[in-house]
């Protein structure tokens, strides 16, 4: 399937002359179009979708609807689900939407029956977690484990420790997870220095079992347990001891298993998952271990069901209901036709302080492209930034620039009816201030503040401009009853799809990241010069030689 140069449809033609005479006028549009919050405002699974405050009327939205017609937004998403080889480059399916398949459904991929083989995974998993949570499976001494760490970067890291933070209420009592991604140091240090190694396990997650980061650090962990057994006394200083200690103490999830057995984890503790996964759509696979071991496979299984019922939403829904879809294409909207360059994701749920953090690896290793996926280069903008913060902090640092900058932000405003947090009466009333900042600041943002409204409040006139709010800022808000398992899945699914149609109408590969290689093989060939070797320093460019020269004479 070649990808279709989306400026040649004529529903490009038509986006472009909407925006050539564009007028915001949220407010308007409210007073013209008593209907506008029941016709722009969607349920997804478990999610209230309000989409009324964005800078969109029928016009745009049915030329949005045009251009992901013409550019076959609906046929790739059918190949997605089919096990299609869409990612060209890599010459692979995309098939992320099979791990969370019921057991039932079946799928070929590539001659394999990869919903059975998902489950039999997901068996393993649970078996493993059902272990570790029973005390059944213990450390060396014979103790239960009460601290699971997870080894991992990107895709086998952010996931993870983006839904352990959010789901924190479900995790079991007396049980703790933690996550090692950075190759500075100070991450495993950190990490390690208070835990007691008898009863600690890791899980070392890395897709292809070669990331610099992933192994250095798996070999400092072992190194420290072991160190950690020896001197508590737990193991003898012997090979033996330690290969035990090792098969006690550490697991791997991987798609590589002949490379776990060589960094000396036994097979028979791995779990593997496969290439037609990216890294950054894997917290639902094998990845998700850690997430499996602290929040229960029943938990785990929910969350995968979340999931579910969002790719069902999207296969199923009739574009003008379709979420995904129609967040996309707003996205498209905001990017290639109103000329903005980042996107805010502002969930107000403390819980979820690392979901910016994981959507921008999602959204902008998928999409941050220069070429579409036949080769040619765009003639168009690709991938916005994404970033974002919980509210209400965000409110006290970055939104003065959404309210009042010169930049167009859109932002995507998520709340949740219920706290997972037990509350107390007093509790109670904070949780109600806390979603009257939510529903102040989407108000705000979309109906602004008048001149004139600043003078009746009795302002000296020459600070009136500066008290001024512009609004027509566009956001959307998501709201569900609570952050549950099943309703992490279905955020997280709505960003995967979200992400797939803005890639899909662009025509470039989402799936692939070539851009990070080039960094990691400088990485690697710049070991001597780091390591002091003059001549090595010496072919490096001028700028990069001397702040390898300064790191040399600054260290102690
Ligand atoms: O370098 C980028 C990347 O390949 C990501 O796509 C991936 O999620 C991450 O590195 C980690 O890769 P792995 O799981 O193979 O260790």
């Amino acid at each position: 399937m070649r990808p279709v140069d989306p400026t040649t449809t004529p529903a490009w033609g038509r986006l472009t002359t909407l925006a050539e005479g564009f007028t915001p006028d949220i407010a308007g549009w409210f007073d013209a179009q008593p209907t506008r919050t029941d016709d722009y405002s969607f349920t997804a699974g478990d999610l209230y979708v309000d989409l009324s405050k964005n800078l969109l009327t029928d016009e745009v939205r049915d030329a949005l609807l045009d251009l992901a017609e013409q550019t076959g937004v609906a046929q790739l998403r059918d190949a997605m689900y089919a096990g299609k080889h869409i990612n060209v480059t890599e010459d692979r399916a995309v098939a992320h939407t099979a791990l969370r398949r019921p057991a039932d459904d079946a799928l070929t991929i590539d001659g394999e029956d990869a919903v059975a083989a998902v489950h039999q995974v997901l068996e393993r998993v649970y078996a493993f977690a059902r272990a570790v949570r029973s005390g059944e499976w213990t450390g060396v001494d014979g103790q239960s484990i009460t601290t699971v760490v997870n080894i991992g970067i990107g895709g086998s890291d952010l996931g993870p420790v983006m839904a352990y933070e959010a789901l924190k209420p479900y995790v079991a009592d007396g049980f703790e997870a933690r996550f090692i991604s950075n190759i500075d140091p100070t991450d495993l240090g950190e990490k390690t220095k208070d835990l007691d190694p008898t009863r600690t396990l890791f899980i070392v997650a890395s897709k292809t079992f070669t990331t610099l980061e992933t192994l250095t650090n798996a070999r400092g962990a072992k190194a420290w347990l072991l160190d950690a057994l020896v001197k508590a006394g737990a193991i003898d200083d012997t090979d033996e001891a330690k290969r035990d200690a090792v098969a006690k103490h550490f697991v791997a999830v991987s798609t590589a298993l002949d490379k776990v057995a060589e960094f000396g984890i036994d097979p028979a503790n791995a779990f593997g998952f496969w290439n037609w996964v990216g890294g950054r759509y894997s917290v639902d696979s094998a990845v998700g271990t850690a997430l499996a071991v602290a929040l229960g496979p029943e938990a785990f299984a929910e969350f995968l069901e979340g999931f579910h019922t969002m790719d069902r939403h999207f296969a199923e829904t009739d574009p003008a209901q379709n979420v995904p879809l129609l967040m996309g294409l707003l996205n498209v909207w905001y990017r290639n036709f109103l000329g903005a360059p980042t996107h805010a994701v502002l969930p107000y749920a403390q819980y979820l302080h690392r979901f910016p953090a994981y959507l921008q690896q999602l959204t902008m290793e998928s999409n941050g492209k220069r070429v579409r996926a036949d080769g040619a280069e765009v003639t168009y903008d690709t991938g916005e930034v994404f970033w974002g913060e919980p509210g209400t902090n965000g409110q006290h640092a970055f939104y003065q620039l959404i309210h009042q900058g010169t930049q167009l932000i859109p932002a995507d405003f998520i709340a949740f009816a219920t706290p997972t947090w037990a509350l107390s009466d007093v509790d109670a009333d904070q949780h109600e201030l806390f979603l009257g900042n939510f529903f102040a600041q989407t108000k705000a943002l979309a109906f602004g503040k008048t001149a004139d409204e600043v003078r009746a409040e009795g302002t000296p006139e020459h600070i009136v401009s500066a008290r001024v709010f512009p609004g027509n800022k566009p956001t959307t808000s998501i709201m569900a009853p609570a952050l549950t398992p099943s309703v992490l899945g279905q955020l997280i699914a709505l960003y995967e799809h979200i992400t797939f149609v803005q890639g899909a109408v662009w025509g470039i590969d989402s799936f692939d990241q070539w851009g990070v290689e080039l960094g990691k093989a400088m990485a690697k060939d710049l070991g001597p010069a780091v390591a002091g070797d003059e001549a090595a320093i010496a072919a490096q460019d001028p700028s990069t030689a001397a702040l390898v020269r300064y790191y040399r004479a600054h260290r102690r």
